[in-house]
């Protein structure tokens, strides 16, 4: 009895002095307010507009906190502080775009998949590029430290100087743009929607499954995080009851393949 007791009052204490640290706070309402980072150059899924940090990310990540009962204060850290910040325990979790792999396994922990992605090829109209493998010896843009850049490590060779790299993906655009690039490899929604909304520009997209996997987003958490539980089974709602396409059908205007999705739970 002595030692239940005992028990009770460590875990009591426990949960009194953790609730005391770490990076989230409570509001008013009870409800914890998680930190979230992101790099919002990457539309459609994070950008800046008029201030505000929009984007597919930004209105599925709302959804999902919402769901899981957290408020959520989003901050624009840019990429790689995303991962100092999370592996750190900064914040509490990021979303950005951020593809599931082994390597990240294991240091993170992810979310269930949440969206299906590629890297493709991003060109100017008349290019000679027609697959993956037109670019050797061709000067490649890709944002540095993302899948992008190591799929044309795998092509081209680690180290290689034909790569260049770059804080963020915005700024291996406007490389190739200015002529200082021949391709820009990144997530394929995020070229596709580029060169739609810039006719002027003539750019066009080229994808090659040979070269480039499947990949699939997740919300990265610092190792052993609490909070992967309750956001996995949100995001499970989100996909069920509707909210989910709703979300990709106001940015993609079409249905998202959610069976694709679900097998990877
Ligand atoms: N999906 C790619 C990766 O995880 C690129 C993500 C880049 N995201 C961003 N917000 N810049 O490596």
């Amino acid at each position: 009895m002595k030692k239940l007791l005992f028990l009770m009052v460590s875990v009591l204490v426990a949960s009194v002095v953790l609730a005391g640290c770490g990076t989230s706070s409570n509001n008013g309402e009870g409800k914890k307010t998680l930190k979230v980072v992101t790099d919002a150059a990457y539309a459609p899924f994070e950008y800046m507009d008029k201030g505000e940090i929009v984007g597919f990310d930004v209105d599925f990540l709302k959804a999902v906190a919402k769901e899981a009962g957290y408020e959520i204060n989003l901050v624009n850290v840019g990429w790689d502080p995303i991962f100092v910040e999370i592996e750190d325990e900064i914040a509490d979790l990021a979303i950005s775009a951020i593809t599931i792999n082994d390597d990240r396994k294991q240091s993170y922990d992810f979310s269930v998949p949440y969206f299906l992605s590629t890297n493709k090829i991003l060109v100017p109209e008349g290019s000679d590029i027609k697959t993956a493998s037109d670019l050797e010896g061709k000067v490649v843009a890709v944002q540095n430290g993302t899948t992008g850049q190591e799929a044309i490590e795998s092509l081209l060779g680690k180290n290689n100087p034909n790569i260049k790299k770059f804080e963020n993906n915005n700024l291996a655009i406007m490389e190739l743009i200015s002529g200082g690039a021949d391709a820009v490899v990144a997530d394929n929604t995020v070229v596709e929607e580029y060169a739609k909304n810039n006719p002027d520009q003539k750019l066009v997209v080229i994808a090659d499954t040979d070269s480039f996997d499947s990949e699939f987003y997740g919300l990265m958490f610092p190792k052993g995080s609490k909070l992967k539980a309750d956001f996995d089974k949100a995001i499970k709602t989100v996909v069920e009851n509707g909210t989910y396409a709703k979300i990709y059908n106001d940015w993609f205007g079409s249905d998202p393949d959610l069976e694709t999705l679900k097998q990877q739970y």
